[in-house]
C-alpha cells in the first residue's frame, strides 16, 4: 500500500510523517512518532487511553487514521507541561494520588484539559459526565473528580 504524506502540527510544532491510508492515528503516535503518552486500552474507542485533542476536540486517537491529522493540530499529553513545570492537572493528580498504574492517567489528564477549557467551573456531576470516556480500573474515580476539581479551582483563581 503507498504511504500518505502527512503535514500537521504537533503540540505547537510542525510535524510531518508517512503512514499507511488505513493506520490509526495511535500507532503513527507512538510507533512512528515515538510519543508513546497516549495509550492503546482497548483501540476500539472503548476507554479513552488514547486521547488526544484534534483542533481542540477531544477525541480518541484509536478511532482516527494519521491520514485524518493532515493540516490539523495534534496535542497529546507530552505537550501539557511547560518545560519541567507541570500543568495544574499533572500537580493534582499527583497530590491527590488520581493514579494508580498510570495506563488511563495521560488520556484522563487531556479529557480533563478539554473540559476545563470548555467549562472552568464544572460540577462533580459534569466532571463525572466530561470523563465518562475514559476508564480507570484502578482509582475507583474519587481521586481523580477530586483533583481535576481542585485543579479547576486553582486555574480559577478561586
Ligand atoms: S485505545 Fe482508544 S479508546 Fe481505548
Ligand atoms: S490508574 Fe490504572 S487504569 Fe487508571
Amino acid at each position: 500500500m503507498a504511504g500518505v504524506h502527512v503535514s500537521t502540527t504537533i503540540n505547537g510544532d510542525p510535524a510531518e510523517f508517512v503512514c499507511e491510508a488505513n493506520e490509526p492515528l495511535l500507532d503513527v503516535l507512538r510507533n512512528r512518532l515515538g510519543l508513546t503518552g497516549a495509550k492503546e486500552g482497548c483501540g476500539t474507542g472503548d476507554c479513552g487511553a488514547c486521547s488526544i485533542t484534534l483542533d481542540g476536540e477531544l477525541v480518541c486517537s484509536c478511532l482516527v487514521l494519521g491520514a485524518e491529522a493532515n493540516g490539523r493540530k495534534i496535542e497529546t499529553i507530552e505537550g501539557m507541561a511547560d518545560g519541567d513545570k507541570l500543568h495544574p492537572l499533572q500537580r493534582k493528580f499527583i497530590e491527590h494520588a488520581a493514579l494508580q498504574c498510570g495506563i488511563c492517567t495521560p488520556g484522563f489528564l487531556i479529557a480533563a484539559r478539554a473540559l476545563l477549557k470548555k467549562n472552568a467551573n464544572p460540577t462533580e456531576e459534569e466532571i463525572r459526565f466530561g470523563l465518562a470516556g475514559n476508564l480507570c480500573r484502578c482509582t475507583g474515580y474519587d481521586k481523580i473528580v477530586r483533583a481535576v476539581q481542585d485543579a479547576a479551582r486553582e486555574m480559577r483563581g478561586a
